[in-house]
């Protein structure tokens, strides 16, 4: 049945509408200020490119490639998700592009000096309709500062002289990469590097073409994180943090693992996180236990406890926070015992925690806990069976990878780390059965500070009484009911 609508009514909502949609028409001016303004500028890339150079061996050149595009389904594609060290490096997010970076200034025949050479995707109004603005070569001079930049067409017949350089450095080559049948895409820059370079068909035992510096020297930079990507880490795991706190006031035991992963990334969303920095785990129950199980497809979490492993990333950069809580908000006997173990072998972990320290103590630390706290609940019978039940490190680097680049075995100032311990007791367990399905990780976000750290994800709360007092709290999201589906009251749904 329709209302009854009163004429006058009709006519006032038709101007608004038409009013609504003249103003709402933001000239190119306006539409830039709509944009978020605190993405990383020119200059940081400018810089991170020195500071590589600083690192570089003489005479020496290191290759990026960008990452290759990713088929989804038939003609679709995954969304793209720029190479971290492109991006770092050049600011660059577009696909089929190249990147060069040399340790000495470079000059060619007609006389330009330039220090690095970006080969970009050329600019295509027909693709730019279907898949959005390239910046081309003038963006990239203009926007990146990147005086050097090519389309990757002209890379073909570009005078390189790859064989006075002393060493020659990148990664392991994109594979898999979908050829396009256009002749400048990746394939095509990587074929055509390998021809120029003269790379050989091994590259064991090779010392100018050199694959193991590449990860050293970058990690040797991205471990480090500059005040600008802390801006941004900060913000990607305060979101996180919102996420979790968001969800432990409206979770219900008639939700499902999908509505939970749902409100965490709308929360991200809401936040300006443009996604997640891996699939959100979203586990209830015995699912917990399946360390980074992302197919959420329970429909009813019911009442057991539920560990959200789910990290915003912002700007590039990923957050990585794990809360495990009990969905009837309160921890029973047995699931505060185990919670509670982890957050000891947790907080003895922190204490270690400094500018020079051993990432190895603070392994120790965490893993002495729980070996001795599972002894004690009886669960198991020796500490040397503690593997059985907390299968995995403690910890790694965050930034432009969820798990990032870069050595951890003597932490530095700056460096951002997660710090996770967990305990896994899957149903069948060789322990009383009051154990089975109990699955508890608490990972948390620190920065390293010389002499101690900073608990970036201080935000969602850790300790057993402020848990289950925010699972009392009532929820924005408590107010967003949805009807259910027509189709969903057909026989057979
Ligand atoms: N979210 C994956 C991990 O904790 O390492
Ligand atoms: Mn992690
Ligand atoms: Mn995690």
């Amino acid at each position: 049945m329709y209302k009854k609508t009163n004429p006058k009514k009709i006519i006032t909502s038709f101007l608004l509408l038409i009013s609504f949609h003249l103003f709402a028409q933001p000239s190119p001016a306006e539409s830039k200020e709509e944009l978020p303004t605190d993405y990383l500028k020119k200059e940081f890339h400018e810089g991170r490119r020195e500071a590589l150079r600083q690192i570089m061996p003489d005479s020496s050149v290191i290759v990026v490639f960008a990452f290759p595009t990713r088929t989804f389904s038939n003609d679709v594609e995954y969304v793209y998700h720029a190479n971290p060290d492109m991006y770092y490096f050049s600011g660059y997010k577009e696909p089929h592009s190249m990147l060069l970076i040399f340790k000495e200034e470079q000059s060619d025949a007609d006389g330009n000096k330039f220090k690095e050479i970006l080969f970009v995707q050329k600019k295509n109004a027909q693709a730019e309709q279907w898949t959005g603005k390239r910046l081309g070569v003038e963006g990239t001079n203009e926007k990146l500062g990147i005086k050097m930049a090519l389309n990757g067409a002209d890379f073909k017949n570009y005078t390189i002289d790859f064989s006075k350089f002393t060493k020659i450095i990148f990664d392991k080559f994109p594979d898999d990469i979908p050829n396009n049948y256009d002749n400048a895409d990746l394939y095509d820059l990587v074929q055509q590097f390998k021809q120029k370079a003269e790379i050989p068909e091994t590259l064991a035992k090779q010392t100018r073409f050199d694959t193991r510096s590449y990860r050293q020297l970058t990690g040797e930079l991205r471990a480090i994180k500059t005040p600008e990507e802390l801006d941004l880490l900060r913000k990607a795991v305060e979101i996180s943090c919102q996420g979790q706190n968001e969800v432990m006031k409206a979770i219900r035991p008639d939700m499902s693992e999908l509505e939970i992963q749902g409100l965490h990334e709308y929360v991200h969303k809401r936040y300006g996180a443009e996604g997640v920095g891996y699939g959100s785990i979203i586990g209830s129950g015995e699912n917990g236990c399946i360390l980074h199980y992302m197919e959420n497809t329970k429909t009813k979490i019911g009442t057991s406890m539920i560990l959200m492993d789910v990290g915003a990333e912002y700007h590039g950069y990923s957050a990585d926070v794990t809360r495990t809580v009990p969905v009837d908000g309160k921890f029973s006997t047995e699931e505060r015992a185990i919670y509670q173990l982890v957050y000891d072998a947790q907080e003895e972990a922190f204490k270690t925690l400094k500018d020079g320290s051993k990432f190895s103590d603070a392994s120790k630390a965490a893993m002495d806990v729980i070996a001795e706290g599972l002894v004690k609940l009886g669960i198991t019978k020796s500490k040397s069976e503690v593997h059985k039940y907390y299968p995995h490190g403690l910890g790694h680097h965050i930034g432009l990878d969820v798990h990032d680049r870069g050595a951890m075995s003597t932490l530095k100032k700056d460096m951002v780390i997660t710090i996770e311990p967990g305990i896994y007791i899957p149903e069948g367990s060789n322990c009383d059965k009051k154990w089975w399905s109990i699955a508890v990780r608490i990972e948390d976000d620190l920065l390293i500070t010389q002499n101690g750290y900073e608990l970036l994800s201080h935000f969602a709360p850790r300790k057993i009484e402020e848990i289950e007092k925010l699972i009392s709290q009532k929820s924005v999201l408590d107010n967003y009911k949805l009807p259910p589906l027509e189709s969903g009251k057909k026989k057979g749904f």
